[in-house]
Order: C-alpha cells, then sequence, then structure tokens
C-alpha cells in the first residue's frame, strides 16, 4: 500500500486525478471503475479540465460505478447515474453507451447484481478502481457485516450511512433504505485501487482501515491485503497517523 500525504482537499484532488491520468495516457482503452459521494469531485473537476485542454482523451475508456440506490431511476437527480453524467461524464464527453451502473429501478435485485458482475467480466475486469470512503469504513455500500461481501449484491444501508447521505435529500425520510453494490470481491478484483480520503472526520477510519486489523467490520480494511493499493489522503485524514 502506497499513501501519499497532501496538503488539502484541492491537493489531494489534483494528486488522485494524476493517478487516474496516468492509467488513461498509458492504457487509453482502461476500464476505470468509479466512485461517487462528495471526495472524488475536485479530481473529476480536474480531469474534465485535462480532457477539454487535450491534455486527456477519454474516447476509449468504458466505466463501472462501484453501486446506485434501489428503487431510484436514472432521471432521478439523488441517483447515483445522474450524479455521475452531472459530475464527470458529461464534461469528460463520455457517452452513456461507454459505462454502466447498477440499474436501481431494477426491482428483481438477483438479476441485476448478476447482469453486473457478468459485464464487468466480459469487459475484462476492472483496471483501475477509485474509492471514496465512509465513515463506518464501508467501500461502495458494503457496510460493515460478520463477514466481507463476494459479488455485487443487494444491501440494507445502515443508521449512519443514512445519517451521512441525508444531506443530498430532501429529508431523511426520501433517503432510500437500500443499494445494489459491487461487493468485496469485486473491488479485490480490480487490477490497481485508488482510496481518496479528505477531511478530519475521516482521520478515525483512515487509521482504523489502514493500520487497524483486517476485519469486515471495517470494510476498507480488506485492502491492506490488495497487492496495488495507492492511498491518496490530505493531512488532515491522516492526522491519526505516524507516517
Ligand atoms: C457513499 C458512497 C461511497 C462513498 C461514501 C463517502 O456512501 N456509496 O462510495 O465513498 O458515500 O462519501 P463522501 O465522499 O461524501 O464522504
Amino acid at each position: 500500500m502506497k499513501i501519499i500525504r497532501t496538503k488539502d482537499y484541492e491537493d489531494m484532488s489534483r494528486k488522485a486525478a494524476g493517478v487516474i491520468a496516468a492509467q488513461v495516457v498509458l492504457k487509453p482503452d482502461s476500464i476505470l471503475g468509479l466512485a461517487t459521494g462528495s471526495t472524488p469531485i475536485g479530481a473529476y473537476k480536474q480531469l474534465i479540465a485535462w480532457g477539454r485542454a487535450g491534455d486527456l482523451d477519454f474516447s476509449e475508456i468504458r466505466t463501472f460505478n462501484l453501486d446506485e440506490y434501489r428503487g431510484l431511476t436514472r432521471d432521478n437527480d439523488q441517483s447515483y447515474f445522474y450524479f455521475m453524467r452531472h459530475n464527470f461524464m458529461d464534461g469528460a464527453g463520455i457517452p452513456v453507451e461507454r459505462t454502466d451502473i447498477p440499474d436501481g429501478s431494477e426491482p428483481d435485485a438477483e438479476r441485476e447484481c448478476a447482469r453486473y458482475d457478468a459485464a464487468i467480466r466480459a469487459a475484462g475486469g476492472i483496471d483501475l478502481q477509485l474509492l471514496g470512503m465512509g465513515h463506518n469504513g464501508h467501500i461502495g455500500f458494503n457496510e460493515p457485516a460478520d463477514e466481507f461481501p463476494k459479488g455485487t449484491h443487494c444491501v440494507d444501508l445502515t443508521a449512519s450511512t443514512i445519517e451521512a447521505n441525508k444531506r443530498f435529500f430532501a429529508s431523511e425520510a426520501d433517503v432510500p433504505r437500500q443499494a445494489y453494490t459491487m461487493g468485496i470481491q469485486t473491488i479485490m478484483s480490480a487490477r490497481k485501487v485508488l482510496v481518496a480520503v479528505s477531511g478530519e472526520d475521516k482521520a478515525d477510519i483512515v487509521y482504523k482501515a489502514f493500520f487497524g486489523p483486517v476485519t469486515p467490520l471495517v470494510p476498507a480494511s480488506i485492502l491492506q491485503m490488495h497487492p496495488d493499493v495507492i492511498v491518496v489522503a490530505d493531512e488532515a485524514a491522516l492526522s491519526r497517523c505516524k507516517l
């Protein structure tokens, strides 16, 4: 695991974008695994700017997103589909056909999760998976549990995740209670993983995830076992770690 310490959120965003840009330059037809949340927004902005300046070409990439709320249609402005179009895909000029994300409007969870895993496999697997991290150590929507979930599956969101994500909705009651998410095995199968973390409020979980025991109670801790992980974190997020 390589940890890159950055000054602040802006610096973290530029450096995380730099890792993604390097991947795309070295392999223009990369399969990228992408993430939502507020953390990667700055990196997406930077990538769009490099694309517009002609320094990066996204025309051959394909993307798979980590997760989606169950029950939201793609045109719902709280769906992760909508988030990705708005924060990255439209600006980077990536057509819908080159992107995939679990379909939250598909009521048959088993069918949709099986379709998603098969699509990732058929694409040849993910070259670089970008991750943010929840306050309880969740990655994607893999919440703390007794065991590490494997493939894409349907989850019940924990009270703390509903609480953390309610800021994007009109009220807590509007936050969906379930989501479809890549499993830990799906994430661990990516050839390279990039974790972006920022802020003092993540300092405890960063310490537990990367310096504590590997346990499904802290889902991100499994990343300690991955052979190629880069963590890009700002000083505030690393404030509990002695580096
Ligand atoms: C959501 C997403 C995660 C994301 C997490 C942290 O729960 N499913 O993929 O990492 O939020 O979000 P933020 O970056 O806003 O702290």
